[in-house]
């Protein structure tokens, strides 16, 4: 049977990549019978960059409450707050011992936050990568639906997976699966379309929350930078033209349609007739999304109810795992 999992920080709130790479796919996967799924908000992830302990319990239930609003149902998948389940620590330190730190030093995220100063970044930013292993493999997942920028978290669990089977001879972890599937695996800022749209950029300009009012939706995407040639008629032409390609990925993404198909309904227009089309499609989209979540948040019960049961349901897959983990590594129970 297969079984997805996947997570998101809680670090301030969830941008339309987050939403086009990987929630909307989430949402998507609830349609199959036959896989069970968890999804999980990885606090103790987002404590590896400076953070702001006020904020972070309030961030992690708007973050519980995007999943609700975008349309994961807590009957259907598994719901949980990582550090609820200590599992994923525990398996994270045996997998520590088997992670090689030539490997760590390559992962790019680990560069791009570790920065200049990379004498000075923690244990745990240079760790994150096998506490990311760990959350996957503790629920021995098969799938792992996650944006293009996962992907070599990705490799590493599945090597950490096939370090643990050999040097102990066992078959016991699965490889899981990369899925970075949708129109969208790489939405990119809206300021400059040589950087992904993140929740750490500097400017808000840069990115569409989740949170964003209609009027602040519209304002972004008027600003957003674009060039000052009309849409082509077809696709190749759109290629080195990265804010209009990046334009056209989202509309399609939001409108579920191809990009093939917006090409061909604005052949020929200019900025100022697409951009308006896109404000209403994300407006459309968006807006139902963001009132269910205020909705979600002024009553918290509907959020600490799903938290509350999926917290029982993943303990109860993670515990026996990490059981036989031990077992297989040799510690006396
Ligand atoms: P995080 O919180 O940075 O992002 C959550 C998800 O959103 C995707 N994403 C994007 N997709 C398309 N375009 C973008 N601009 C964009 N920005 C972000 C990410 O790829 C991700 O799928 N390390 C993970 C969290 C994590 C995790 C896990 C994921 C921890 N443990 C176990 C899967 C399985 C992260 O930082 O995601």
């Amino acid at each position: 049977m297969k079984r997805i999992l996947s997570g998101m920080q809680p670090t301030r709130q969830l941008h339309l990549g987050n939403y086009l790479g990987a929630l909307k796919n989430w949402v998507d996967f609830q349609k199959d019978t036959d896989m069970q799924r968890l999804y999980c908000v990885v606090d103790l992830h987002a404590i590896t960059m400076p953070y702001d302990r006020e904020q972070l319990a309030q961030s992690t239930l708007e973050i519980t409450a995007a999943y609700m609003a975008a349309g994961i149902d807590p009957e259907k998948s598994t719901l949980f707050v990582q550090s609820h389940i200590p599992e994923h620590s525990q398996l994270m330190w045996l997998l520590a011992t088997m992670a090689q730190m030539g490997k760590l030093e390559r992962m790019t995220q680990f560069k791009d936050k570790a920065g200049k100063n990379k004498e000075r970044a923690c244990l745990g930013l240079f760790a994150y990568p096998v506490l990311m292993a760990a959350d996957i493999l503790i629920y021995k997942a098969t799938h792992v639906p996650v944006g293009e920028d996962q992907k070599q978290h990705l490799e590493l669990t599945r090597d950490l997976a096939a370090t643990f089977n050999t040097r102990y001879g066992v078959e016991f972890f699965p490889q899981p699966e990369p899925v970075i599937a949708g129109p969208a695996p790489r939405v990119m800022s809206l300021r400059d379309g040589t950087s992904k749209m993140s929740k750490s950029a500097d400017s808000d300009m840069t990115r569409i929350n989740l949170t964003d009012t209609p009027d602040i939706i519209a304002k972004k995407i008027k600003k957003a930078k674009t060039d000052s040639y009309p849409l082509p008629d077809n696709l190749k032409d759109l290629e080195g033209r990265l804010e209009a390609l990046n334009l056209v990925t989202i509309y399609a993404a939001l409108a579920d349609i191809s990009k093939e198909q917006v090409i061909k309904e604005f052949a020929g227009q200019q900025f100022g007739n697409f951009k308006p089309a896109l404000i209403d499609v994300a407006i459309e989209h968006l807006a139902p999304i963001t009132s269910r979540m205020n909705e979600l948040l002024d009553d918290k019960t509907q959020i600490e109810q799903a938290l509350h049961a999926g917290a029982a349901q993943a303990r109860e897959i993670a515990a026996p795992v990490l059981a036989d983990v031990q077992k297989i590594m040799g510690f006396i129970k």
